[in-house]
């Protein structure tokens, strides 16, 4: 900290700021009731093997495709969250809905078509679960 010039910090914090003000516009946390569907993709890395995931395919092609068949249902937005890889998971996604069944409904349509494109950018095949919001508090 005693190295940085005044003008990097007001710059970083500047980036901070910045930052946030786009997550803002992007993240979307849910609402207390609401229901979602969670995705966790599994990482294992040791001498023999190392899980692969393509973070930039899945959060510009998988997911928007995924929002684009599930919002006729009622999804109403998600958020992806990344681990380090000292995790059991290397990506978390909460996908949110009104109610459970609609999540149903909209996996009972589209759940194979969107299954079958996991090999595109996971080695590893995410079990999923439904859960409800139960506080946020922001
Ligand atoms: C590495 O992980 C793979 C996949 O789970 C497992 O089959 C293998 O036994 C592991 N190897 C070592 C050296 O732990």
């Amino acid at each position: 900290m005693k190295f940085q010039t005044l003008a990097s910090v007001l710059s970083s914090t500047a980036a901070l700021f910045t930052h946030a003000a786009t997550a803002q516009k992007t993240v979307c946390a849910g609402s207390t009731g609401d229901w979602f569907s969670m995705a966790v993709y599994p990482q294992i890395h040791n001498a023999t093997y190392d899980s692969t995931f393509d973070m930039d395919y899945y959060s510009q092609q998988q997911m928007p495709l995924v929002y684009s068949l599930f919002k006729p249902f009622g999804m109403a937005g998600y958020t992806i969250t990344t681990f380090g890889r000292d995790a059991p998971y290397s990506t978390l996604t909460l996908m949110y809905f009104a109610t459970a069944e609609q999540f149903e409904e909209a996996f009972a349509a589209h759940g194979e078509e969107i299954y079958a494109k996991v090999p595109l950018f996971s080695s590893e095949v995410p079990p999923h679960y439904v859960g409800q919001v139960y506080n946020i508090t922001v």
